[in-house]
């Protein structure tokens, strides 16, 4: 079998202290490689440094909305130059998140729309943080969606009625270990109409381990097996073949090498 972790912080402190561990569970797991995604301008140095010393792995370029109020203008056009980067292979993780709404509404879009101009522009793919924000993100997406190369909805928490929308405007959905939760039906309901060729997964971690691990501190990549193996049971599939499907629709969305 082998996995692609398309969504992992892999320069978070409790992974990067320990990545070569880290690297060597998850090949055995066999998931061979990864995309390392920054939350700000701080880590987006660690990111592009971290993924220039390993191979397989690749690097994601963004500001989260939690940190949409950090961060100025100046910083956001430093953001556009580090997407310049070798081994970046998106714009991410940028969004809305009015769950925690850490930064106001109104900067979480602004920084947000600046971020998909400039994955329009250099011709990246988007990596989509959504929460509790859907009217909005459809909104901002409506204008967007013929400029930009691709967009994924990482860590999907939403309803199959809402993945339709998302995959009637061509965009892609990522499951994380949310899916394996025993009262995640909606979320479950949802990986079970989204297609694989539209499909990846995930571990977002250090956060959210899946079951039945769903107790380790931090989650680490090599648990994606967990998240992938309960998707195929829910779309009663063989779990080779989803790893297969997936890991194809990974490669052609980040347009990453084959191994
Ligand atoms: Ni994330």
């Amino acid at each position: 079998m082998e996995l692609i972790d398309t969504h992992a912080h892999l320069t978070f402190d409790e992974l990067e202290g320990d990545i070569d561990g880290v690297l060597d569970r998850s090949r055995a797991a066999g998931v061979t490689a990864w995309v390392t995604v920054g939350t700000d301008i701080g880590q987006a140095k660690r990111v592009l440094a971290l993924a220039s010393g390993h191979e397989n792995m690749y690097a994601a370029i963004g500001v989260h909305p939690h940190y949409a109020k950090d961060i100025s203008d100046d910083e956001l056009a430093a953001i556009k130059e580090y997407a310049g980067g070798e081994k970046v292979v998106a714009i991410g993780e940028t969004g809305l998140d009015y769950h925690y709404e850490f930064s106001d509404r109104e900067r979480q879009k602004e920084v947000f729309t600046a971020q998909l101009e400039i994955a329009a522009e250099l011709d990246l793919p988007v990596i989509i943080h959504c929460r509790e924000a859907f009217d909005d993100m459809i909104a901002i997406l409506d204008r967007f969606k013929d400029a930009l190369k691709g967009a994924v909805i990482h860590c999907y928490s939403g309803n199959a009625a809402e993945a339709e929308q998302y995959l009637g405007m061509g965009f892609h959905i990522s499951f994380t270990g949310i899916v394996t939760f025993k009262n995640s039906v909606d979320v479950q309901e949802a990986a079970k109409i989204v297609p694989l060729d539209r499909m990846m997964v995930e571990t977002d971690c250090p956060y959210i381990s899946p079951v039945p691990v769903r107790n380790k501190r931090p989650c680490e990549p090599a648990f994606l097996v967990h998240t992938a193996n309960k998707i195929a049971e829910l779309k009663g599939i063989d779990p080779e073949e989803f790893a297969r499907a997936v890991t194809a629709t990974s490669r052609r969305f980040f347009d990453l090498p084959s191994n």
